[in-house]
């Protein structure tokens, strides 16, 4: 249901002094923020000391520093981005995987003022339309063939796999576990950490024995090894812990755990074996969600049939669990004071409108040229100027990654810093070989942006000793 005529919120949105105000706000705010349009240094000494004072102060309250010497204005043009020292950076990590869209785009602008016209926040209590309309546009968008039929809505990633967790084992009761992958990352929580293949991430937390790490496909293993290594392993586990397993929880591409995929074969292969074992399948797609060639990365490897669960988030600007009916929660295990702000919810439902209907998707979409563009921006550098400086190139739709030098955690940091001051923000994922990770804004972002971020990734990677 949209929003009724007869609103006095509809008529203020629609009344043509509002629209004249919020244009002429959007024209101000669009002189503003076009003049961000280029990587930039800051110049005065003294607005730097003022930027890193800022920033250990930050550290202080917060206990601990940030990855960069980073603090976001907020206002930006496409892929550039200005920071509080009055720097402006070309942001390939989009705050790893929100602003698919950039920075200061008109159109979310548009939804965020709207936004502004209504309560802060809104929760499972007393939703606003907003809820209902994102809500729907989702769902229409699963795929003929998915199952999916139900969505809830949550302000983090985390709390989204929490729930999938949780109906999974309430529908699969008293069977609990959960099997994962090795490298795979779920978020921050108690449960989340656990599920999470990185024991860094859960330094002096107890684990409580509810999670067993099946093999990831490995292309030096193939399809059949790598499908015979998950699946038997899965079955050995089940053999020895009769009904204690209730789900399966993949990331089709692993976010954290450095862009790793499989070919479809090996899906389809793992599924039908977890399906005959009774096992939930639940993909976390929360940082792949809108990056590939198709909405749902589901859909991009054909698998929509299979999905029990799937969890989103993060370029939504919102994250929402979405399933089927038959694993829909009794009442009272699903809840929360808040789903999102009213601002939120609304650029969620546009930033939707915008992907599924401006021509993102398909092999010739928008997202296939510009990932194709930039992985053969990498390859030629890897086969000329940057040969031995350049290892493995992991790119899939929007979600591009590059080893550089070794690939060891050091030196990978000390690329990326580098990359930092030169007006480049990049990020790091995988456990080894450890990868430059990026997340770029392709809503926006134009070759000739992909070639000013190659060429100072070249820039870079010639000033160091392979
Ligand atoms: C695959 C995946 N799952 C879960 C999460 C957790 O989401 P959030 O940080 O919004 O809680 C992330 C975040 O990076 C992620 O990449």
């Amino acid at each position: 249901m949209s929003s009724q005529p007869g609103l006095i919120r509809d008529r203020l949105l629609n009344d043509p002094e509002y629209q004249a105000q919020k244009k002429a706000l959007l024209a101000t705010l669009q002189k503003h923020s076009e003049s961000t349009r280029s990587i930039h240094q800051t110049s005065s000494d003294a607005v730097r000391e003022e930027f890193a004072k800022t920033l250990k102060h930050l550290s202080e309250m917060r206990g601990r520093p940030g990855y960069f010497p980073f603090l976001s204005s907020g206002i930006g043009a496409g892929p550039f981005v200005e920071l509080t020292d009055g720097s402006r950076k070309l942001d390939l990590i989009t705050g790893i995987g929100i602003n698919f869209f950039g920075h200061s785009h008109p159109e979310l602008m548009s939804e965020l003022i709207d936004g502004t016209t209504s309560d802060v926040m809104q929760g499972n209590l007393m939703p606003g339309y907003e809820a209902e309309e994102i809500s729907t546009k989702l769902l229409s968008l699963v795929g003929k063939e998915s199952r999916l039929k139900h969505v809830s809505l949550f302000c983090s990633g985390t709390m989204a796999n929490e729930t999938a967790l949780k109906i999974i084992r309430q529908k699969k009761f008293p069977a609990s576990r959960i099997f994962a992958f090795e490298d795979c990352f779920a978020g921050r929580s108690t449960a989340m950490q656990e599920i999470t293949d990185s024991p860094g991430y859960r330094d002096g937390q107890p684990t409580y024995g509810e999670v067993c790490y099946l093999p990831y496909y490995n292309e030096k293993w193939g399809i059949d090894r790598s499908v015979d290594l998950a699946v038997s392993h899965m079955q050995w586990e089940m053999t020895r812990h009769p009904k204690k397993y209730a789900g399966l929880m993949i990331e089709l591409i692993q976010g954290e755990g450095g862009f790793r995929y499989a070919p479809r074969e090996y899906y389809v292969r793992l599924f039908e074996a977890a399906q005959k074992a009774g096992l939930a399948i639940w993909a976390d797609e929360i940082q792949s969600f809108g990056r590939t060639t198709e909405l749902f990365a589901y859909q991009t490897f054909g698998l929509e049939k299979y999905i029990d669960v799937v969890t989103i988030g993060k370029l939504l600007h919102a994250c929402a669990t979405l399933h089927t009916t038959d694993i829909c929660p009794r009442p009272g295990l699903v809840a929360g004071t808040f789903t999102g702000s009213f601002a939120s919810l609304r650029t969620g439902r546009r930033i939707l409108e915008i992907l599924s209907e401006q021509g993102y998707y398909g092999k010739d979409g928008k997202i296939a040229k510009l990932s194709h563009h930039f992985e053969s921006g990498l390859e030629k550098l890897k086969n000329g100027s940057c040969k031995g400086r350049i290892g493995v190139i992991r790119a899939i739709g929007g979600m591009i990654g590059f080893e550089v030098f070794d690939g060891s955690a050091e030196r990978t940091k000390a690329f990326l810093m580098k990359l930092f001051d030169a007006g480049v923000v990049a990020f790091t994922a995988g456990h080894g070989p450890y990868i430059v990770r990026c997340l770029p804004p392709f809503g926006v972002m134009k070759e000739s942006e992909i070639d000013l971020a190659l060429s100072i990734i070249e820039t870079c990677l010639l000033a160091e000793n392979a």
